[in-house]
C-alpha cells in the first residue's frame, strides 16, 4: 500500500471529514456519484480508474441507516469488481452495532450480519471509530480497528482541568470498561448508573452505584441515539447532588427531540456542556455541543495502512494525546 497508489471516495455523509482527511494525507479524493432509480435501487458511478489501486471509502452507516448500509455496500461491490487492489471501509459511525449479542430469544445480531455483508461485498479491511463494543473485533475475518476517538475529547476536555473531585459516570453497565479505563487514566473516581431499557427508545434509571454528590462529573458514552440514556442518568445524577455535568459522546446521532430535550437540560442547569465527534455529520446538534474533530487520528491511521512495510503501529497514532489509551 502507498499513498501514491491510493484513492478515496466519500459516499456522502462524511464529505468534510473525507475533505480534510485527503488534504491533510494527499490521497486523491475521487469523484463519484451515488444514483437512485426510482423505486430506491441505487447505483454507484466513478469515472476515475481503480485498477490495482488501494481504495478508502468513507461512510457512515447513519440516518438513514438502512440506505447507507447499502450504498456503502454496493459501492464496494463496484470497486471491487473494477479490480481495487484493496478495499478500505472506513466507517465512522458503524450503524447496527448495539445490536451485537441475542439479548432475547428471536432477536438477531445484526452487527455481525453487516460484517459478514462488507465482507461478502469485498472489503478488505474495516475502520471504524468507538465500536458499541469490541468483541465484535472478532465478528470480521479481515484487519478491523476501532479507533478511540474519546481519548481525543477527553484530552480536550481536561486541557486547562485537573482531575481533583471529577468523578467518571458510566451511563449503564455496558459503558462501564470505558468508563473505567477512563477514571483510571485521569485518577477520578467512577461511578455507574443503574440503566434498563424495557423497550427500544425507552429508558429506566434508578439508582446509581457510587457518589456522585457535589463532584465534577463526565457521562462518557459511544453514542446519543433519543438522549434518553443520558438525559435520564443526568437528572438523577443532579438529584443526587451532582455538582457539574458534562457529557462526552463519540457519536451524535440526536434522533427524534433529542436536540430540543438536550437545550432544555442545558437551559436548566442540569447539563454544562456536551463533548461529540464529527463522525456524524448530517445532523443538528444542540445549541452548546463542542464538536471535536477526528481528523488528525483518522488520517494518522490511513497513513499507517499506507507504510505498512515501514512496520506502522497503530498505538502509535495515539502517542500525541496525553489521555490515550487502548480500550481492552
Ligand atoms: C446503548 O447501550 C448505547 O451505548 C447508548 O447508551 C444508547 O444507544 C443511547 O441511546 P439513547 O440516546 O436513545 O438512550
Amino acid at each position: 500500500m502507498s499513498i501514491k497508489n491510493s484513492i478515496m471516495f466519500s459516499l456522502g455523509q462524511n464529505d468534510n471529514l473525507a475533505k480534510s482527511v485527503s488534504n491533510i494525507t494527499k490521497i486523491k479524493l475521487g469523484r463519484s456519484h451515488l444514483n437512485h432509480f426510482a423505486d430506491g435501487e441505487t447505483l454507484f458511478v466513478t469515472d476515475e480508474p481503480i485498477r490495482g489501486k488501494d481504495v478508502y471509502v468513507i461512510h457512515s452507516t447513519s440516518k438513514p441507516v438502512n440506505n447507507s448500509v447499502m450504498e456503502l455496500l454496493i459501492s464496494i461491490d463496484a470497486l471491487r469488481r473494477a479490480s481495487a487492489k484493496s478495499i478500505t471501509a472506513i466507517i465512522p459511525y458503524y450503524g447496527y452495532s448495539r445490536q451485537d449479542r441475542k439479548a432475547a430469544g428471536r432477536e438477531p445480531i445484526t452487527s455481525r450480519l453487516i460484517a459478514d455483508l462488507l465482507q461478502k461485498a469485498g472489503a478488505t479491511r474495516v475502520l471504524t471509530f468507538d465500536i458499541h463494543s469490541q468483541q465484535q473485533q472478532g465478528f470480521f475475518s479481515i484487519p478491523f480497528d476501532s479507533l478511540t476517538g474519546i481519548w481525543i475529547m477527553l484530552d480536550k476536555f481536561m486541557k486547562n482541568r485537573t482531575s481533583e473531585n471529577v468523578c467518571v459516570v458510566s451511563p449503564d453497565y455496558g459503558a462501564v470498561k470505558r468508563s473505567r479505563s477512563i477514571s483510571e487514566k485521569i485518577n477520578a473516581q467512577l461511578a455507574i448508573v443503574d440503566k434498563r431499557r424495557p423497550k427500544p427508545n425507552q429508558v429506566e434509571v434508578s439508582n446509581i452505584l457510587g457518589d456522585v454528590y457535589e463532584k465534577d462529573c463526565i457521562l462518557v458514552d459511544d453514542m446519543i441515539d433519543t438522549g434518553g440514556t443520558m438525559l435520564n442518568a443526568a437528572k438523577l445524577m443532579k438529584e443526587k447532588g451532582a455538582k457539574t455535568i458534562n457529557i462526552i459522546v463519540t457519536h451524535g446521532l440526536f434522533n427524534g427531540n433529542a436536540v430540543q430535550n438536550f437545550n432544555d437540560a442545558m437551559e436548566q442547569k442540569i447539563i454544562d456542556n456536551i463533548y461529540v465527534s464529527n463522525t456524524i455529520e448530517n445532523t443538528i446538534l444542540p445549541n452548546k455541543a463542542i464538536i471535536i474533530k477526528i481528523d488528525e487520528l483518522l488520517a494518522d491511521a490511513i497513513n499507517v495502512f499506507a507504510n505498512e512495510n515501514a512496520c506502522g503501529s497503530m498505538s502509535s497514532i495515539y502517542s500525541k494525546y496525553k489521555y490515550s489509551k487502548e480500550f481492552n
